[in-house]
């Protein structure tokens, strides 16, 4: 087969890593892929959102299978413009992923799929909103309905900051018309967890379940950001857990998208937050987590390619996916400044090694620099992750394979998987 994936993070060189060990695949692309991708595949100078461009490049270039990782070009139809040219893609068309788009539509779909979720208004008048929030004495979170790169979401303590987040959205309007609605939420507490499933519209084959850590320090302070490391398995989502949201939350999600004639062929992610009442989804993504991704894919023993082909021609039945007993860490090595304005061009040493059996360092924002060297460029630079014995020992061998690596203002937590 040929492959192409589409995306350039530490996710897709998951992805890419993973597909190239496959026996069925004879050739592999990536746009616009990543130094480290480069390793595995051909990179393709396109862009991940140039939609006409990579319809074009896969008719062109006989692709048999389209993997699609980041959730701008699923939103923007990518998937369905590759479907066109009569090529599986594994990722949802617009409408479907519109469950990560729309973060009103995705109450929607739970509200009526009945999926344990926070009691919620969606709102697009300063007011109502206000009288939500003052009602739960400001112990609410505030989000933007569409995609906000990350920055969409407020967790707030008191009413002065829910105040802050709606006059900031709805009147400033500093997302745009991503923030012009706003789905107000009640505060829930308890640990998270992502739980990622593959589904085919109809079925769906849970991945291993994984949790990240998306504060920049250690201890879980500071700024969000895309998520600075993250483990699996997590002891929080026991078999019994696992179970609960396959049944209670991705299967039914899946059946209320088809019922509505959006059937889900891809990745769908729940982040769920497990309360004491039992566990409640957050959020929807249509496509894998970064970095979860990566620590997960460590650990799967089974061939991917058919899974991915399975769910993108609408047909999982034959395909069972096994992971590995081994726990995996994945700890991500963020350029200087990040979140806020990560500096880039910052050259890289270590990254060839030697490192011990097991671990793999996944490249996101790097670059090769005109004198060959690879440098930073962007917030997340790498993930380094490794298998071990239990989470303690995956840990351990991943914080020494990342103590080799180096670059001018390298950022990374102390304390990733040593919150479980
Ligand atoms: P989201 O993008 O919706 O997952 O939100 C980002 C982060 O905000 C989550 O990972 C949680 O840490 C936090 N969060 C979101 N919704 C809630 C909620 N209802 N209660 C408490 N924390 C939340
Ligand atoms: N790590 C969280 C996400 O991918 O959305």
């Amino acid at each position: 087969m040929r492959v192409l994936v589409v995306g350039s993070g530490g996710r897709e060189h998951a992805l890419a890593w993973k597909i190239s060990r496959s026996r069925l695949v004879r050739e592999l692309f990536a746009a616009p892929g990543n130094p480290g991708i480069a390793e595995v595949a051909t990179l393709v100078a396109l862009e991940a959102t140039d939609v006409e461009g990579l319809a074009h490049w896969s008719r062109e270039n006989q692709i048999d299978l389209v993997v699609i990782g980041p959730e701008a070009p699923l939103v923007a139809g990518l998937a369905d413009r590759i479907a066109r040219e009569g090529i599986p893609v594994f990722g949802p068309s617009a409408a479907a992923a519109e469950i990560e788009g729309s973060k009103a539509f995705a109450k929607e779909i739970m509200e009526a799929a009945g999926i344990p979720t926070a009691g919620h208004g969606t709102f697009t008048a300063l007011e109502p909103a206000l009288a939500f929030a003052r009602a739960r004495a400001g112990r609410v979170v505030v989000k933007a309905d569409g995609l906000a790169a990350g920055k969409g979401v407020v967790v707030c303590d008191e009413l002065p900051e829910a105040e802050e987040a709606l006059r900031a959205m709805l009147v400033q309007k500093v997302h745009g018309g991503a923030g012009a609605r706003v789905v107000v939420e009640d505060r829930l507490e308890g640990p998270e967890a992502s739980c990622i499933a593959f589904t085919d519209g109809e079925r769906v084959r849970m991945l291993a379940a994984a949790q990240d850590h998306k504060r920049i320090f250690d201890g879980d302070r500071g700024p969000n950001t895309g998520g600075m490391g993250a483990f699996s398995p997590t002891p929080t989502v026991t078999p019994e857990v696992a179970e609960m949201v396959e049944r209670d939350v991705l299967l039914p999600a899946v059946r209320e998208l088809a019922r509505r004639g959006r059937p889900f062929r891809g990745a769908l992610y729940a982040g769920l937050m497990l309360t004491p009442d039992g566990p409640r989804v957050l959020e929807f993504n249509a496509r894998l987590g970064d970095p979860e991704t990566q620590p997960i894919l460590l650990r799967m023993t089974s061939d991917v390619v058919p899974a991915l082909l399975g769910a993108a021609e609408g047909d999982l039945s034959d395909v069972t996916l096994e992971f590995d007993r081994r726990a995996a860490v994945g700890v991500v090595l963020a350029a200087e400044h990040y979140p806020a304005k990560p500096t880039a061009g910052d050259p890289i040493d270590g990254l060839a090694g030697p490192f011990e059996e097991g671990v793999q360092v996944f490249h996101a924002g790097t670059a090769r620099a005109r004198d060959g060297r690879i440098v930073t460029a962007g917030g997340r630079v790498l993930t380094v992750c490794a298998l071990g014995d239990g989470l303690d020992d995956a840990a351990r061998r991943a914080y020494d394979a990342a103590a080799r690596i180096r670059f001018r203002g390298m950022q990374l937590r102390r304390d990733i998987g040593k919150r479980a």
